[in-house]
């Protein structure tokens, strides 16, 4: 069922056993001769923690709590998205390198599949990550009404797939633990979903310290209202409205879909949690990278 796909659905190939949407796959080459400067700024996620979100507040960091310049375009062309492949759009290769320095970029992979260049340079790295339950809701409800990937089938397969890593861009597990792992080599700001839910304040304050920005007080009271769930719901250059139904249908499951910590509660059965609790701690075993289910 992972691959099966209705007829205007993407389809999944692999990259060293990493799921990717085909169109990747297809332009593998040009992803991977994409060069890296030392001052571009990466936003890493693994798919469904937060990365809109992040990419907001550190775009109203970047112009100083401008309101109307952050709403130059929407949030998907601010930052070109590296292994994005679709045409007729250019590729996020193509826009990373149109793109003038310094530049701010996002990427999905795992750590193993960055271009080679990635680890010659000296690029800051923002990673955000979130709870494994609420960001496989997250997926799942996206897979429902995103034609980029294949259908999610029942929530059943969906929670067995996500945990086998049989999902786009791989398995979670092994996505957090190799980002967690290049924090020892590489200048990473580790953010926390949970962390920005609780204390959106002090997280946005630790992005500006790490861009080397100072921002007064009520710059960063803008930047916090403006980039809250329910702002950035009604907000058209954060919420996809624009883009067309036939590749993001939000009438099954608008992308600004609840925004909050805890959501799983109200999917996992109590057996699927066991069983969910068991396997993580398995995979998990050797990390000190914790998380937390709610706060
Ligand atoms: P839910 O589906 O749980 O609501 P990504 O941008 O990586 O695709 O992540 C999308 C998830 O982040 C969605 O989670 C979305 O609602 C949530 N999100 C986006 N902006 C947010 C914000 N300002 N505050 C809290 N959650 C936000």
């Amino acid at each position: 069922p992972l691959l099966s796909e209705g007829k205007k659905r993407a389809s999944l190939g692999e990259v060293e056993r990493i799921f990717l949407p085909s169109t990747t796959v297809n332009n593998w080459d040009q992803i991977q001769k994409f060069r890296f400067k030392d001052d571009d700024l990466l936003i890493c996620t693994y798919p469904k923690s937060g990365t809109t979100w992040i990419q907001e507040i550190v775009d109203m960091i970047e112009q100083k709590g401008d309101v109307e310049k952050c709403r130059r375009s929407v949030i998907h062309h601010r930052h070109p998205f590296i292994e994005w492949a679709r045409s007729p759009q250019p590729t996020g290769v193509d826009q990373a390198n149109a793109m003038p320095s310094p530049r701010i970029l996002k990427t999905h992979l795992p750590t193993q599949l960055l271009p080679p260049s990635f680890w010659e340079s000296t690029c800051k790295i923002i990673y955000v990550a979130r709870n494994p339950k609420d960001c496989m809701v997250s997926y799942y409800h996206f897979q429902r009404m995103s034609q980029t990937l294949p259908e999610p089938g029942t929530w059943e397969d969906y929670f067995e797939n996500f945990m086998n890593g049989k999902v786009s861009c791989g398995s979670w597990y092994d996505h957090v633990k190799g980002w967690w792992k290049a924090k020892d080599k590489r200048q990473i700001l580790f953010l926390f979903y949970e962390d920005i839910k609780e204390n959106p304040r002090r997280e946005i304050q630790k992005v500006m310290k790490f861009m080397g920005k100072n921002l007064d007080e009520t710059i960063l009271d803008i930047i916090e209202q403006e980039t809250s769930f329910e702002k950035m719901k009604e907000n058209p250059m954060t919420n996809r409205s624009t883009v067309p139904k036939t590749i993001m249908d939000q009438s099954i499951s608008p992308f600004m879909r609840k925004g909050i910590v805890g959501d799983w509660k109200n999917h996992f059965t109590v057996a699927q949690n066991e069983k969910f609790n068991n396997d993580y701690k398995k995979k998990m075993e050797g990390t000190s990278l914790t998380f937390r289910m709610e706060i």
